[in-house]
């Protein structure tokens, strides 16, 4: 099992360059599927989440190409099912994206239901709800989904609650649907947005996707397509949260700074510079922080993604800090491995009361799920002494070269599996 061990206390300083959203590469690669010519996707992280997703979409006969580490070559003419093997979902919850794409295209889909998972319950109710209005039939057998229909209509579809995923999978299903389907109170996130970008270069015909209204009017076929996924909003505001959280001045390199103004917002609440370039941003922080409020709420609102690493951030800031999370119920988990650090949090109903200390000190703590790990790696950066963090596996699933990117902005950062090789590397780098 690999860990990190990091020895806090060093500003971090640098620019740093962000790889494709993960999020919009999961749905962007599902979609892919919906087409028989050829389909390139270029800036794909290398994330164990996009890389199990491209072997359940090999599983079913696709034929994948990596022409480079970050460029995806697609050949879907000769899928042999639409059905999605157990193994993958009980590693990648996304991969019910398949369900929107396979649906669209072929008119049935075999996909195991998501499991439970770190954050708190994360119902599907809406997806079905959606697959259901354009005509389908949803049976749960097994443990597994089966949608089935031999000809999609096109609706109108009210989504309940804001929902990334729902909205993902409905505007998959619908843009082979016959007629005109509409999702209002659609999620709004840079995802969907590229999402729906990318389904309008294979000739879908989709509107308002970045609105909470969405049109599409469906087309019988969709053709191949050249795509570059958008950078990774959440990878880039870690970073941002990282350089605030160790008195540092890092630049994000390669991002859009429009979908990172509700991080900049609360960075500058909190007393840190910034500056937006054309596809850069630059965080300044000052030796202290100062407190702020924070809601997680849907785009344009502070994401849900961001919560640990502010709330570590502020958890050394002068004086009392209020975080509420309104989009999932269990996400303060980490709290736990933060307060064996020196954190002060108290976490009550969805909100933490964040009183600032002076400083962290190192431990050995375990990554709870993906952001709450990137957040607890950012703790033991401005913490004195060592930490070792483990479970990094949760934090490989959507961060790429986590630690080296970090490592060329100074941290001291070594992903080791035994102590030997800790011990050989740190002994390498003294000679260095
Ligand atoms: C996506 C992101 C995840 C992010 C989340 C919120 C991907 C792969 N994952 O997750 O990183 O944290 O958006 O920005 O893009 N809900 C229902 N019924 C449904 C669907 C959702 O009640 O049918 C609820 C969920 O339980 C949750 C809220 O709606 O409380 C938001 O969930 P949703 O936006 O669907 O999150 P995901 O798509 O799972």
């Amino acid at each position: 099992m690999d860990k990190y061990a990091i020895i806090g206390g060093q500003s971090l300083n640098g620019t740093v360059e962000i790889g494709g959203a993960k999020n919009a590469a999961l749905a962007i690669l599902s979609a892919a599927v919906m087409t028989d010519d050829p389909v390139i996707i270029e800036n794909v992280p290398d994330v164990r989440d996009t890389m199990v997703l491209l072997q359940a979409i090999e599983s079913i006969g696709v034929k994948v190409e990596h022409r480079d580490r970050h460029t995806v070559c697609m050949d879907s003419s000769h899928i042999t099912a639409c059905i999605i093997d157990d193994d993958f979902m009980k590693r990648i919850r996304a991969s019910y994206y398949m369900i929107g794409a396979l649906l669209g295209k072929y008119g049935h889909a075999e996909v195991p239901l998501p499991g439970g998972c770190n954050i708190g319950i994360r119902a599907i109710d809406q997806h079905l709800k959606g697959f259901k209005a354009l005509g389908a039939t949803v049976e749960i057998e097994h443990g597994s989904i089966i949608a089935h229909a031999e000809h999609l209509t096109g609706n109108h579809i009210f989504m309940d609650k804001v929902s990334v995923g729902a909205t993902i999978n409905v505007m998959m299903a619908a843009c082979m649907a016959s007629g005109k389907t509409t999702i209002e109170n659609a999620a709004k996130e840079p995802h969907v947005v590229d999402l729906a970008n990318f389904l309008n270069s294979m000739g879908a015909n989709i509107k308002g996707a970045g609105t909470d209204v969405i049109r599409i009017k469906g087309v019988p076929k969709l053709h191949g397509s050249e795509y570059t996924i958008i950078p990774d909003q959440i990878e880039a505001g870690t970073f941002m949260m990282a350089a605030a959280a160790t008195h540092g001045d890092v630049t994000v390199k390669n991002v859009i700074p429009k979908h990172l103004e509700c991080i900049t917002a609360k960075l500058i609440e909190a007393g840190c510079r910034v500056v937006e370039y054309d596809d850069a941003v630059r965080v300044i922080a000052p030796e202290k922080l100062s407190t702020t409020q924070v809601k997680t709420l849907p785009y344009p609102g502070y994401p849900t993604d961001m919560q640990p690493q502010i709330t570590v951030a502020l958890g050394l800031a002068t004086g009392t800090s209020i975080v509420t999370e309104s989009i999932f119920d269990n996400r303060f988990k980490y709290v736990d491995e933060l307060t064996r650090m020196g954190a002060s949090i108290k976490v009550e109903s969805g909100t933490a009361i964040i009183t600032g200390v002076e400083k962290y000190t190192g431990a050995v703590i375990a990554a709870p799920d993906l952001r709450a790990g990137a957040a607890l790696v950012i703790a033991a950066l401005a913490a004195d002494g060592e930490s070792i963090v483990e479970d990094i596996k949760y934090i490989e699933r959507g961060y790429e070269d986590f630690d080296l990117k970090l490592e060329s902005l100074g941290a001291d950062i070594t992903k080791f599996s035994s102590e030997n090789e800790l011990r050989k590397k740190r002994l390498k780098a003294v000679g260095n």
